[in-house]
């Protein structure tokens, strides 16, 4: 039996030293020290042993037991060490590699021109005021000047959610809203989202963007208007440009202008972008009209003011010359990766 325990420990020996991974290892460990293994068997023949020989032998089975317990505990952690080792060297980060660049995203066109705007207006002593898209049919034209039965109204048909909420046609409504809750003097501009019925082509959406401008003090006059714009013009432009108002008519403002600034092709000579004119319509204008003081309790006798509303898509389609209004729209990324 004492041979037989010195035979199984050689084994067990050679066994664990030639264990090539953790999982060989733990099937060994079942194999030598488990209930079946083979230790065990010899364990269970030692009832036919007297009292003596039973106590050496027990002795000299725990010795072999505890021995073959360290040996496969220390083959374990030189197996582990080894496979993290592995790991560590297979896992290496090269530093020198060149880095993968993530895309960054770039700001839209119309965000970017909308920015510098804003930037413009600023520097003017503006303030931004925002205006919700969804709006009472109230702030959109009644308290505009344009009463439920006014034919203005059909140029600027829109999207209703009620009879008497829809999407707004035209950031003017929030003048209404600036006038109602804030006293003069008042210097804002409001730039938004504005909606209108109209079918989809190269220079027409259904949604679009405006920049409203509002300034009310004592003595405001269409000189200030004229000055405010022109600056405008020029910081977008360049300081050569000039800009023309013609008499026009919107029932919020009198007397009421279109505005028109000299085209970038030809420098007001005239050619095919500006069809001859020598000027591109840009945006629309005029001094608030008295009604529309009042019916927001400002006292016309005391204050006047001027309002302008810019088209973003117009401004920025000139300045990139860009001939089809969709490309703003669509979302193509070979398009829009050229504007910073
Ligand atoms: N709201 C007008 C439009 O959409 C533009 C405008 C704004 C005209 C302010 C005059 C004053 O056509």
């Amino acid at each position: 039996m004492k041979e037989q325990l010195r035979q199984i420990e050689e084994k067990a020996q050679s066994a664990i030293a030639a264990a090539a991974d953790l999982r060989s290892l733990d099937d060994l460990r079942v194999r030598l020290l488990g209930k079946k293994g083979e230790l065990t068997a010899i364990l269970k023949q030692m009832k036919t042993l007297t009292a003596d020989e039973r106590a050496a032998m027990g002795q000299l089975a725990n010795q072999v037991r505890s021995k073959m317990e360290t040996l496969l505990n220390d083959k374990g952690a030189a197996l582990r060490e080894a496979a993290q080792n592995a790991r560590l060297a297979a896992e290496t980060v090269d530093i020198t590699m060149p880095g993968t660049k993530p895309p960054t995203g770039r700001l839209h066109p119309l965000q970017i021109v909308e920015n510098e705007v804003r930037e413009i207006f600023l520097g003017m002593g503006f303030s931004v005021v925002d205006g919700p898209e969804v709006e009472y049919d109230y702030y959109n034209f009644e308290a505009l000047n344009l009463p439920p039965d006014h034919p203005a109204r059909d140029t600027q048909d829109t999207f209703y959610i009620t009879d008497n909420i829809l999407l707004r046609t035209q950031t003017s409504s929030v003048q209404v809203h600036v006038m109602e809750n804030q006293k003069p003097p008042l210097r804002i501009i409001s730039p938004g989202r504005v909606y209108r019925s109209d079918a989809v082509d190269a220079t027409h959406s259904p949604l679009f963007h405006q920049i409203e401008g509002l300034v009310v003090d004592k003595g405001i006059t269409m000189a200030d208007l004229k000055g405010t714009l022109e600056l405008l013009m020029q910081r977008l432009y360049g300081d050569d440009c000039k800009i023309r108002l013609r008499p026009h008519h919107f029932p919020f403002t009198e007397p009421s202008a279109e505005v028109d600034v000299m085209c970038f092709g030809c420098h007001g000579a005239g050619c095919r972008m500006c069809k001859g004119e020598g000027y591109i319509e840009l945006l629309g204008a005029g001094m608030v009209h008295p009604k529309v003081l009042e019916g927001c309790g400002i006292d016309s006798s005391v204050y006047s003011g001027f309002a302008f509303g810019l088209g973003l898509e117009r401004i920025v389609m000139r300045r990139y010359n860009i001939s089809d209004m969709r490309l703003l729209f669509r979302n193509d990324m070979r398009f829009l990766e050229q504007f910073r």
